[in-house]
């Protein structure tokens, strides 16, 4: 540290995060990271962790919080992206490839190439560049950058060669910054030093040098709701001292793996990885003593399939249920059920090679759901004649008179581990996937077989040595004997199986395998190895199969070879039961239990708890959340799944840890019990920050009501909103699949001080000008950022809107008593169904401010002001579709703000990144009636009216049907007025959009001004 550093000289100062967030950029760089999939870098520590928030996102949050907004904006956001590595030297290490000196001097112009690079020999090539190298002199000169040249030079003329196109593509095309992290930033220090008065040379001295001149000590980061680490990891990654808490022990093993194993130090690792080749080694020692996964003849067992077999009520047969008779696309292998009549059952075949025509023919298999109403019914055939029956009546399902669920499937015991001869459902192995090295180098033959006697033997042996083992595996805590508790995703199990135990949920040759391991695991590391291969095991996982080329389920679009595989089980949100499964074998689950794992060093130190955030009890400087709002993800039920198998004996560094997902006391859901579960959480972070503390909350920007929730938190916990920020977290094909909003909204925080007064009245007032102030500045920032950004928006109308909110909230949240309500109280008061509380008036009057300061350029405010909340959808969104922003949770945003209740209908698109308006040739005669939200709009009779003149319609005629469709034309003089200023928006709205309505809007404004009236 360097006496420079004041200590507290940024006590009070702003944060950046309160002034300015590059948004759209950060997008970028999200959908970047997102779209990495298991190439991020905590992610191989556990896939089967839903939801984990951006590195990225985590790294602008907390720098945010730390660096100070100055007078000078533009300098600012100049820094900041440095720090993020989103400037153009950046970029030239981002690079996939550096470019090559003679490639720079083909390229650029340099007026004294020497300056920068040695030539060998001189004097042959011209002194200055580009350099035209077709010139057959020039092959031999060797070009070499020149020693004294600094880092930052030699990016800087890098980076001129990098392609001018827009942010997002740019950072398609390169590394993510994570990536070059060692060096990505060498060339920033001395401008980041220079603008904020530090003297830092990397991040952990920059951190701790802003933490000092705020808080008087490197600063000190907390995440009570830590989920997967992803925040306390980047937080430590930047050099500050990390707690992180959860409720749920998995999510604190998985940050502490985060911490102490992606984030150790190298030399940590190799004892660690010593360890875990041990293991594997015994476990497979121990499998191949039994002999139950390998053949005589070198093979060794990848996969097993299994389905399950029930007998048809009305044919007496034991059917085997089998979606698909296809195994493998790539091996052109299926099954074939060959009836055995005298003992009413199926022989299974398996045959590689087959026709692309019995390809086709084994796609339908005994388990179909192509009938009404799409219930899985059984299929097959008996002496020509076909018999189905529904799935729900085989299991016997039924509802009683309070209109509870049930069925006739006997619930399974604690000791049991397979079904019992009188069990509805049979469970059944019916292929076998193999696989052999080849004897060149490391690659495998693979091959798919039916199942032979001594594959049953095989079978048996493995069963008896689960039953032998049962009970004292249980005890030791080696298996689960814990019961699953019933909810919205574990019923699943209970219902659809009968299955009441966890360990029910899986084959016995995963119970050998994993009991196994279990025995050996005396470690941390080797919990969470554990817990990321049980997502590989159980009969929840479902068989794969893909052709070459083609995408892989949860691939993202991926392309690869053929690939055959049972999926994991959290592919999704759920505990889904299946027909058939795949059941992958001891040696590719130690393979993958010993895979490696990236490495990216923690400078500050971290500190995980497992507890609830209302049991802290020490003080952080900044928090950054991410609460389970209303959330899809049932943490407190499907991480059960590993809780059942982890939590008997766990390894000393999580022995102190609440091995139960206590699920009352998780905070859930939407309503009253939600709320006071935040409130609970956030206000005890706010009494455990100092003064100038602050505070980012994310939240899942979904619609309106969310608003008036975060705002009643925010209120009740103490805390006031300083600024809000809307950042796109997920991918174009989440967002693709049902076209929902999906982003992320940032809600900065800072304690309450005071106990301020204000009346409805005084707030309007200041709701108007604080909303008008946030929206000049961000719109301002735009224009004075435009050499950084090229022609890009730092800010894309949705942001400013986002903006707008928030600036609503920082005005409502200042106060503590408004028109005599204490808000305190006011928050917290349970809700009646129905009922607009005093609150939530005065939210919509903001988020109405807010929304009224967004007039497209080109409209008058006098006519704005008149318009229906369609019309201004309308025209809004041909505003930002004018300027090239097509993205559909626009839409869904506007639409929101605008409170419009069906938005699909005006929509002539419905493309993620490709959306657009209907022209007013599609909407044609629609959207006139009563039941439209543009019924008697002076906007759709002008549309109209322009569909008429596009189509060569009579101009007397066209005013005609105008003046009838807009409602009091002759009556309300500025009716007519206001067609003109429409007709003429849309004119040059459309200029380049569609120009032949674009002319006819033209046609039709002079149409009407030259009417002639009386
Ligand atoms: C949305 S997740 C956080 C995800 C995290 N940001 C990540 O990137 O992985 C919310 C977390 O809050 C935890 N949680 C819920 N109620 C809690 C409580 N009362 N106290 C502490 N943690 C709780 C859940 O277990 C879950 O891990």
């Amino acid at each position: 540290m360097t006496k420079a550093i004041t200590p507290f000289s940024l006590k009070d100062a702003p944060a950046l995060i309160e002034q300015l967030l590059p948004v759209q950029k950060l997008s970028a760089e999200v959908f970047k990271e997102r779209k990495a999939g298991a190439g991020q870098t905590l992610v191989p520590l556990g896939a089967y962790w839903k939801g984990r928030k951006p590195l990225i996102l985590n790294k602008a949050c907390i720098l945010g919080c730390l660096l100070p907004a100055t007078d000078d904006m533009t300098r600012d956001l100049a820094i900041f992206e440095k720090l993020m590595a989103m400037d153009d030297e950046s970029f030239a290490v981002r690079a996939k490839r550096r470019p090559k000196p003679n490639e720079i001097l083909g390229k650029i112009s340099i007026s004294r190439v020497t300056d920068y690079f040695t030539l060998e020999p001189e004097g042959v090539l011209p002194t200055s560049a580009p350099i035209d190298w077709s010139n057959p002199e020039y092959t031999e000169v060797k070009v070499a950058w020149r020693k004294d040249i600094s880092e930052l030079v030699r990016r800087r003329l890098e980076a001129q060669m990098l392609p001018r196109v827009q942010y997002f593509e740019r950072v398609n095309q390169s590394k993510r910054a994570e990536e070059v992290l060692d060096i990505v930033h060498g060339h920033i220090w001395d401008a980041v030093n220079d603008h904020i008065g530090t003297s830092a040379q990397s991040f952990y001295e920059l951190v701790e040098q802003l933490g000092v001149m705020r808080f008087g000590h490197r600063p000190r980061v907390a995440d009570t709701l830590c989920g997967s680490g992803q925040l306390p990891f980047e937080a430590g990654r930047l050099g500050c001292d990390v707690f992180a808490s959860d409720l749920n022990p998995v999510g604190c093993m998985l940050t502490w793996g985060a911490c102490h194993i992606i984030g150790s130090a190298s030399v940590q690792r190799k004892t660690q990885e010593n360890e875990q080749e041990r293991i594997v080694k015994r476990v497979l020692a121990e499998i191949d003593r039994l002999g139950v996964e390998t053949d005589s003849s070198g093979w060794r067992a990848k996969a097993y399939l299994y389905c399950l077999e029930v007998r048809c009520p009305e044919t007496g047969w034991m059917v085997p249920l089998i979606p698909s008779k296809i195994l493998s696309y790539g091996k052109q292998a299926i099954v074939e059920l060959i009836p055995l009549p005298s003992q009413k059952r199926y022989e299974i075949k398996v045959r590689s090679g087959v026709s692309s025509e019995e390809m086709a023919e084994a796609s339908i298999g005994t388990l179909r759901s192509d009938g009404p109403g799409q219930d899985p019914y059984l299929f097959h055939t008996v002496e020509g004649r076909q018999y189905r029956s529904k799935i729900s009546t085989l299991r016997g399902d039924y509802r009683d008179k309070d209109g509870k669920t049930g069925s006739a499937l006997r619930l399974w015991e604690k000791s049991d581990f397979k079904p019992r001869s009188e069990d509805i459902f049979q469970e059944r192995l019916y292929a076998i996937h193999w696989m052999k090295p080849k004897k060149t180098g490391k690659k495998f033959d693979y091959k798919f077989t039916g199942v032979s006697e001594a594959d049953m033997r095989c079978e048996r042996i493995v069963e008896e040595y689960v039953k032998q083992h049962l009970e004292e595996w249980q005890a030791k805590g080696w298996i689960p004997d814990m019961r699953i508790e019933p909810g919205d995703k574990t019923d699943e199990p209970i219902r659809t199986r009968g299955w009441t135990h966890w360990h029910h949920l899986f084959p016995a040759r995963h119970l050998m395998l994993l009991a196994l391991i279990r025995k050996e695991t005396k470690r941390g590391e080797t919990l969470l190895r554990l817990a990321k291969i049980l997502d590989y095991t159980s009969k929840l996982c479902r068989w794969t199969t893909s052709k070459a080329g083609s995408s892989k389920t949860g691939g993202g679009g991926r392309t690869g070879g053929a690939s055959d595989n049972p999926t994991n089980v959290f592919y999704n949100q759920a505990l889904n039961t299946f027909y058939n499964y795949g059941c992958r074998a001891s040696f590719p689950l130690l393979q993958l239990f010993a895979s490696k794992l990236p490495l990216s060093a923690i400078t500050g130190t971290t500190m995980v708890a497992c507890q609830t955030a209302a049991e802290l009890d020490e003080v952080f400087d900044i928090y950054v959340t991410d609460p389970p709002y209303g959330d899809a993800v049932k943490y407190e039920e499907i991480l059960e799944f590993f809780i059942a198998w982890l939590r008997k004996n766990p390894p000393p560094e999580f022995a102190d840890w609440v091995w139960d997902s206590r699920r009352s006391l998780a905070i859930k859901g939407e309503g009253e019990d939600f709320r006071r579960g935040m409130v609970e959480a956030y206000k005890r972070m706010t009494d455990c920050m100092p003064d100038n503390g602050i505070q980012v909350i994310m939240f899942t920007h979904q619609d309106g009501p969310i608003w008036a929730d975060m705002a009643n938190i925010v209120w009740a916990s103490g805390l006031q909103v300083t600024a809000a920020w809307y950042v796109v977290t997920e991918t174009e094909s989440a967002l693709r699949t049902g076209n929902n909003v999906k982003g992320t909204v940032l809600l900065v925080c800072r304690k309450r001080k005071g106990r301020f007064k204000a009346t409805r009245d005084d707030l309007a007032w200041d709701l108007q000008e604080e909303v008008e102030k946030q929206i000049r500045n961000l719109t301002g920032l735009n224009q004075k950022a435009m050499a950084l950004y090229r022609d890009e928006n730092v800010f894309e109308d949705a942001d400013i809107q986002m903006a707008g909110y928030a600036a609503a909230l920082r005005v409502l949240t200042h106060y503590a008593i408004i028109d005599g309500h204490d808000m305190t109280v006011e928050a917290i008061r349970p809700r009646v169904k129905g009922e607009t509380t005093f609150l939530d008036g005065l939210i919509n009057f903001a988020v109405d401010t807010a929304n009224q300061c967004l007039v497209p350029h080109g409209i008058a405010k006098c006519y704005w002001d008149r318009l229906s909340g369609a019309e201004r959808f309308y025209l809004k969104m041909l505003d930002l579709e004018y300027r090239g922003a097509n993205k559909i949770d626009n839409y869904q945003n506007f639409a929101k703000a605008f409170k419009v209740r069906d938005f699909q209908a005006f929509m002539g698109s419905r493309k993620a990144n490709n959306a657009r308006l209907k022209s007013a040739l599609e909407f044609g005669r629609t959207e006139m009636g009563e039941g439209s939200e543009l019924y008697q709009s002076a906007l759709r009779a002008v549309l109209y009216a322009i569909m008429e003149i596009a189509k060569d319609m009579d101009g007397t005629e066209v005013l005609a049907h105008l003046t009838m469709n807009i409602p009091n034309y002759y009556g309300d003089m500025t009716q007519r007025d206001l067609a003109v200023e429409l007709a003429d928006y849309l004119a040059k709205r459309l200029e380049e959009l569609r120009p032949e309505e674009a002319s006819a809007a033209r046609v039709l404004r002079e149409l009407v001004n030259n009417q002639r009236l009386g």
